[in-house]
């Protein structure tokens, strides 16, 4: 049914009503997505389109009847453009739920189920050694107490480490542990000897995050006291230890110097990146310091209420993420604090 040459309103009205119920009677029947575009071009085509007509007719309307044609017309194409995107919606959706069929002998894709971080794994390598050695595993608090960090390890009341420079305060007496030698005095104060401890934690200092620094850091305190104990058995634990860990690699005691150990020495062991010739990660001198280390000096013991005349002990604190470096080739300290699993997928158990 064509709308006459010089339609009414009416006309005009019941025609497009016509062609609307059409539309959406096709549009909503439409039984897959070919019939949805047949339905589209048949009434929304821009070359033959349904719509097209009533489009040209409204140019030949009586001039007031033109507003309410228009209006008309608007609402019909919007209620079929609107039909045609849910109806492709539905087609859609209905297509997505096809399963292709599923090949069950296919092996199963591989998952990345994350790993221990290198610098755990170091602390776990290394207390399984000093495990075999009768030393069990001893934990403090990082937020410490002065007294504990500081005065009952035989630091002077002057001394710089203490500055607000060197440390992070929380609070006048409480501050991040500088080290993780307050274990030492908390174990001593809360078991008799015989001690064997392994203390593994983290510890806080205001240091710049450089290749061979970071303000945070993992140590392991080792802290040994019984009767009869001497430096002779500190050296050969720790070469005992060093040998365990770094094959054949040298290792040398240097003198040194802390307040809670007397005598004390520092453990080098050959730089393992440049096998001793001298590397950026060892500062160009082949040896790469591990651990403090020294005799528990006799004012630590009775700080904690240990008799220091029956009473010896040895002590060592060591930095995981160096002996990483040296384990795992690592030229700079901070790849560890990154957390970029580019680097991190490379070492594993
Ligand atoms: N606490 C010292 C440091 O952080 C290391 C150390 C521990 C030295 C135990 C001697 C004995 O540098």
């Amino acid at each position: 049914m064509r709308l006459p040459d010089q339609p009414s309103l009416r006309d005009y009205t019941d025609h497009l009503a016509g062609m609307a119920a059409d539309g959406l009677a096709a549009i909503g029947d439409a039984p897959d997505l070919d019939a949805l575009e047949a339905a589209r071009v048949a009434f929304l085509g821009d070359r033959r389109g349904e719509i097209l007509e009533f489009q040209r007719a409204l140019g030949l309307l009586a001039r007031d009847d033109k507003p309410e044609a228009g209006k008309r017309f608007n609402t019909v194409k919007r209620q079929l453009e609107q039909a045609l995107a849910e109806r492709h919606a539905e087609l859609g959706r209905a297509g997505a739920g096809y399963h292709p069929p599923l090949d069950r002998t296919m092996p199963a894709r591989p998952q990345w189920r994350g790993a221990k971080h290198p610098v755990t794994l170091v602390i776990e390598e290394i207390a399984a050694i000093f495990r075999e050695l009768g030393f069990t595993i001893a934990l403090g608090p990082e937020a410490e107490r002065e007294w504990y960090n500081f005065t009952s390890l035989n630091f002077p009341a002057d001394h710089p480490a203490m500055d607000m420079h060197d440390t992070l305060y929380v609070q006048d007496d409480v501050l991040l542990r500088t080290h993780t030698s307050p274990v030492q005095v908390r174990t001593l104060q809360r078991y008799a000897p015989p001690i064997r401890i392994l203390a593994p934690g983290n510890v806080y200092r205001r240091d710049f995050f450089d290749a061979s620094h970071a303000p945070m850091f993992a140590q392991i305190e080792g802290l040994c006291v019984d009767e009869g104990v001497s430096f002779v058995d500190l050296k050969a634990t720790l070469g005992h230890f060093a040998q365990r860990f770094f094959g054949s690699a040298r290792a040398r005691f240097r003198p040194s110097f802390f307040p809670f150990t007397e005598p004390s020495a520092e453990m080098d062991i050959e730089c393992q990146l440049c096998q001793g010739a001298g590397c950026a990660a060892c500062k160009g001198t082949g040896w790469m310091e591990i651990l403090g280390s020294g005799m528990v000096h006799p004012a630590v013991l009775e700080a904690a209420g240990i008799d220091s005349e029956k009473y010896t002990g040895w002590a060592f604190g060591m930095g995981p993420a160096r002996i990483a470096q040296q384990r795992y080739g690592v030229g700079d300290i901070r790849v560890f604090y990154d957390s970029d699993v580019r680097f991190l997928e490379q070492i594993t158990e």
